[in-house]
């Protein structure tokens, strides 16, 4: 990725209608996911001749695109997902912005995007949060949820790789992603569908693979169940993740694992940050294939006791059923198994600001 020192600067321009005190404190009083959004977002462009520029924060608004626009033709788009923690003294941090900024630029090379530097993409979430700082809300378990992302604007139905791109980030004062927060959810594994294929864009944080992933999904509801869980394509045997996160299996002997990157996993943050905390904890984790039928075996025999899921959006969500095909398993009685409880408890304290950032994974935006 680039890495410049030197980086323009965005351009704060504010909105002429802010929403009300009365307004926005309506807008913060009930939060769930993704409903709502500050009244700034912001906006660069790219071209081969002028590479980006306009940075500019703005009025958040509906975007004006030709219905030639390559993004809406070939889905020539990427994104992320972060968010902003309010502390106790009123300042409000990100957690390990750097790692997204860099999944950021793997998925634009993949994508056929251009990249945008490290530096470029901090100080666009600095600027907004600055500026919509006071729509970070405050209460326990709330975050601002940032979603930077790219596509295609140029209007041209030739299949190649775009000539303007425009980057946006906007803000979405969140609560938990599951309405019913840390509470465990129910997973359908899809065997007739497959998110992601050797040499595919599974490690991309890309719209198109969660375009591919709806179907499967709206089968997962049907079945009663909140997410679907993807087998590769290769064999259809082996776990690879859920529809939006990434997935943990613990043993009754107290390890911990998870399916190990192949190509076609998207790396999660809150992923390898779980590691990261359970290697240091001395516990034994693995990264390896996990089949199917060992989980079904499992969860059966009582050898996996535990399962989550886990993301930026769904911070660690227990696991409580697994459904599929002529079968229904029953995950640690339902419940919330104890390392996956303490694990969010210990990943929460760090964001939250109530337990030391010993691993320096905290920016502070305000
Ligand atoms: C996230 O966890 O930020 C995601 O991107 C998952 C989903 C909401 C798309």
């Amino acid at each position: 990725m680039r890495n410049d020192t030197q980086y323009a600067t965005f351009e704060v321009r504010p909105t002429s209608h802010p929403r009300t005190l009365t307004e926005r404190t309506a807008a913060l009083a009930e939060l769930s996911f993704g409903t709502v959004f500050s009244d700034h977002m912001a906006h660069a462009v790219w071209t081969p001749e002028r590479g980006w520029h306009d940075h500019r924060v703005e009025a958040y608004g509906p975007i004006s695109l030709d219905p030639a626009a390559a993004v809406l033709h070939y889905a020539q788009e990427i994104f992320e997902g972060l968010k902003a923690y309010r502390h106790a003294d009123g300042s409000v941090w990100a957690f390990r912005p750097e790692a997204n900024a860099a999944r950021f630029a793997a998925s634009a090379r993949r994508l056929a995007l251009p990249e945008l530097s490290e530096a470029e993409f901090l100080h666009s979430i600095e600027v907004l949060v600055h500026t919509d700082v006071d729509w970070v809300p405050g209460v326990p378990g709330s975050s601002l949820y940032l979603r930077p992302f790219m596509f295609a604007s140029e209007a041209f139905l030739g299949v190649r790789s775009a000539r303007r791109v425009d980057y946006l980030v906007i803000a979405s004062p969140s609560g938990p992603y599951f309405t019913t927060g840390f509470t465990p959810v129910s997973i359908w594994v899809a065997e007739d569908y497959h998110r992601s294929g050797p040499g595919g864009t599974g490690a991309a944080k890309c719209g198109g693979n969660y375009a591919a992933s709806l179907l499967p999904q709206r089968q997962a509801y049907e079945q009663g169940c909140e997410q679907v869980c993807f087998l590769d394509a290769a064999t259809n045997t082996r776990l690879e993740e859920l529809g939006g996160m990434n997935m943990f299996v613990v043993t009754a002997d107290g390890a911990v694992h998870t399916p190990a990157l192949t190509g076609t996993i998207l790396e999660g943050v809150t992923r390898s940050s779980i590691l990261r905390l359970l290697a240091e904890a001395g516990r034994e984790v693995h990264e390896r294939p996990i089949t199917l039928t060992e989980v079904k075996d499992g969860v059966t025999s009582g050898a996996i006791s535990e399962m989550f899921a886990c993301g930026t959006a769904a911070v660690i969500t227990p696991i409580g059923h697994l459904k599929g095909n002529g079968f229904h398993l029953t995950v640690s009685g339902g419940d919330a198994g104890p390392v996956t409880s303490e694990l969010h408890q210990a990943l929460t304290d760090i964001q939250y600001g109530h337990r030391e950032d010993t691993h320096g994974w905290m920016r502070r935006l305000v």
